[in-house]
């Protein structure tokens, strides 16, 4: 995570008009200063190109910078146009906050480009090297002023210098404070997952002690099954003799219609068969009681099916 809805660099770093005035007086740069960098600004502007070029004739010879400048997805013209254009504002004479601004958002660039101060800051030299004998040249005639010129161009690049590598430093402590973030947000994640992972673990135990009672009641299932089934066999043994005493019934009462409709039999065979008829509702009274023993087994068994039944599924 990084944090982007930081306050200007100008605010991060505490620089201010009255700042920049302080910054001036410790570096002793003089409204003398001032002039002299006006004064030169015509030659400034007359020669920038040409000091920018050779400023990228020297960058260009060293591999790493091309390297550099092709990740970066620059071209040496852009490089020099703006350079050019740096050069030439190093005498504008208006040295304020936005001039300040300008030289921040520059430093920030290269530290957000990757290129340490030591390039940054060697690369000074090239102004030196070629400006130098143009401001002799030019107070040839007055040795008096080429020690001011040169002083003024070294303040004004000095307080540059400062501007930078303050922006560039603030972007290391923003890079750090943006990693100790990132730190904090993981050990916030972890800290979130841990306790996930507490309430999944006493989930699991919950559910291991559940499964443990899901056990006990599928063996109770079980054994009411086997209970139900037992039940059903008898069931089924007293349904069968059910039938067996219905088909006797079914004789006997066939027996006792067949001397009725037959009224014209004697006497004696009528005695006979009344006698019979006597037995088979002896039988049939006897046969009923069997069979409501057995409705009332059944229902019994039915009942103690039903409770198991209620205690497997609770
Ligand atoms: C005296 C030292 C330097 C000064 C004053 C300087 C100044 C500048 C300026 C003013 C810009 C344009 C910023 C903008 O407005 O977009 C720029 C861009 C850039 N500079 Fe520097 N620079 C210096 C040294 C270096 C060095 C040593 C390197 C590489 C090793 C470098 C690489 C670049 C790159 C890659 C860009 C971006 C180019 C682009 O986007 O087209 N600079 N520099």
């Amino acid at each position: 995570m990084t944090t982007d809805n930081r306050p200007s660099i100008s605010a991060q770093l505490g620089i201010n008009p009255s700042d920049l005035d302080a910054r001036k007086a410790w570096n002793v740069f003089t409204r003398d200063n001032v002039e002299v960098l006006k004064d030169l600004s015509q030659l400034a502007n007359d020669n920038a190109d040409e000091i920018a070029r050779k400023f990228y004739d020297h960058s260009f010879s060293f591999p790493a910078f091309v390297a550099k400048i092709q990740e970066a997805g620059g071209t040496r013209q852009g490089l020099e146009a703006a350079q050019s254009q740096y050069f030439k504002d190093l005498f504008n004479g208006n040295y304020d906050m936005t001039y300040a601004e300008r030289r921040l958002f520059v430093g920030s660039l290269h530290h957000r480009l990757g290129i340490s101060p030591r390039y940054y800051l060697g690369s000074y030299i090239q102004f030196y090297e070629h400006l130098f004998p143009i401001q002799v040249k030019k107070y040839s005639n007055k040795a008096d002023k080429v020690v001011p010129a040169i002083m003024a161009f070294l303040k004004i690049t000095n307080f540059d210098q400062q501007l930078m590598l303050e922006a560039y430093t603030l972007g290391f402590v923003n890079e750090m404070s943006d990693q100790v973030a990132d730190v904090r947000q993981q050990a916030v994640t972890m800290e979130t997952n841990t306790e996930a992972m507490g309430q999944l673990a006493t989930g699991a135990t919950e559910q291991a002690s559940n499964s443990q009672e899901a056990a006990g009641n599928v063996q109770q299932l079980g054994e009411a099954i086997s209970t139900v089934s037992q039940a059903s066999e008898t069931q089924a043994k007293a349904a069968d003799g059910m039938t067996s005493m219905i088909e006797d019934l079914k004789v006997a009462i066939s027996q006792i219609n067949t001397p009725v409709e037959s009224e014209i039999q004697t006497a004696e065979t009528a005695s006979t068969t009344s006698k019979k008829g006597a037995d088979v509702v002896s039988q049939t009274v006897e046969g009923m009681d069997r069979i409501s023993a057995s409705v009332r087994d059944g229902s019994d068994l039915i009942g103690v099916h039903g409770v198991h039944r209620v205690t497997a599924l609770r």
